[in-house]
């Protein structure tokens, strides 16, 4: 397939878009808090064709193992929705460049679910809302996590710190970030399943964790709201998911130890792992980086790493 858009007189007949990796959760979030991160994301090419449904012409990148079979690929089941929903009288062909880690908790089959609609939206005669957009890329998500949930989503296709609520008739709020705040970002080579990640969590959860995780929700987002970056350091806590999963994560609790004596404003885990993050001040991120990488290294896990501000614009076209 052509990877550049092509243009008709009838309009787009094909077009790429640019979906960033995201930290989900954010520590205290569960399912509902993301921020996206430019540093890396999946490209996906969308052409029209004129039989109904969706291929999936051809996988590259760092995953190239994907399913072929679209309702077994994310990318593959958001164009489905979409098709449905809107009763497109014509199909889509789809190429997928991986740039995203399968299984690393960084919201890789979320962004390949929405650069598909981003770029699939840019050649319909009628262009969905993001908000559309939203609830056909949940759909794929759905088929990697076996549950519909937006963390990753969110933030990939909105951009920034990103808050949603509700499912069904889903409300996207996007979340100033203090500007001195850097995410330190470290990507432990080896592979996690979400869906065992979300299957080994316990189904309730005590009162006072209760109590103290929505302390710590509230906290931490009025902290991002008045730039207090001390409450953000009382708030960026974990107490009810990190406890259940960081023994998936070899050295999670050295790595985080190492990163609140470095000075950061907190530390977990980023979606359901492996990738380990922390916030920090522009002026220690570096310092808290190599805490965590020098933990890492201990267990001799090879590893990425980034250190990026919270401004990504979110998916975007970029051919044409
Ligand atoms: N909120 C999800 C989780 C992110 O932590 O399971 C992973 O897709």
């Amino acid at each position: 397939m052509n990877t550049h858009a092509a243009s008709t007189a009838a309009g787009l007949e094909s077009a790429t878009a640019f979906a960033p990796a995201s930290v989900g959760n954010v520590a205290i979030g569960f399912d509902i808090l993301g921020f996206a991160v430019d540093a890396l994301g999946d490209r996906v090419t969308v052409a029209k064709r004129a039989e109904p449904g969706v291929g999936i012409t051809r996988v590259r990148g760092i995953a190239g193992e994907l399913p072929r079979d679209p309702q077994r690929n994310t990318a593959g089941q958001a164009l489905l929705a979409m098709q449905e929903a809107l009763k497109l009288p014509f199909g889509f062909n789809m190429e997928i460049d991986k740039g995203i880690p399968l299984g690393s908790g960084l919201g890789g089959s979320a962004a390949s679910a929405v650069g598909a609609v981003v770029a699939a939206n840019a050649l319909l005669p009628e262009p969905c809302s993001k908000l559309e957009l939203l609830k056909f890329a949940m759909q794929g998500e759905a088929v990697a996590s076996g549950s519909l949930h937006v963390d990753n989503i969110s933030p990939s296709l909105f951009g920034g710190l990103v808050l949603t609520v509700g499912i069904d008739h889903p409300r996207v709020k996007q979340i100033p970030v203090p500007p001195d705040v850097r995410a330190v970002i470290l990507h432990p080579h080896m592979f996690l399943s979400t869906r065992q990640a979300r299957a080994i969590l316990k189904r309730t959860v005590e009162l006072s964790d209760f109590v103290w995780q929505t302390a710590n929700l509230a906290g931490f987002i009025s902290g991002c709201y008045t730039n207090d970056l001390d409450m953000i350091r009382a708030s960026l806590e974990d107490v009810v998911i990190e406890p259940q999963r960081q023994a998936l994560i070899p050295g999670f609790q050295d790595v985080r130890r190492a990163a609140m004596e470095a000075g950061a404003l907190g530390c977990s885990i980023s979606g359901a792992g492996p990738t380990t993050f922390a916030w920090a001040r522009e002026s220690n991120a570096a310092a808290v980086r190599d805490a965590m990488r020098r933990e890492f290294e201990r267990k001799s896990i090879q590893l990425d790493e980034w250190i990026v501000a919270i401004e990504s614009a979110g998916a975007r076209v970029i051919e044409p």
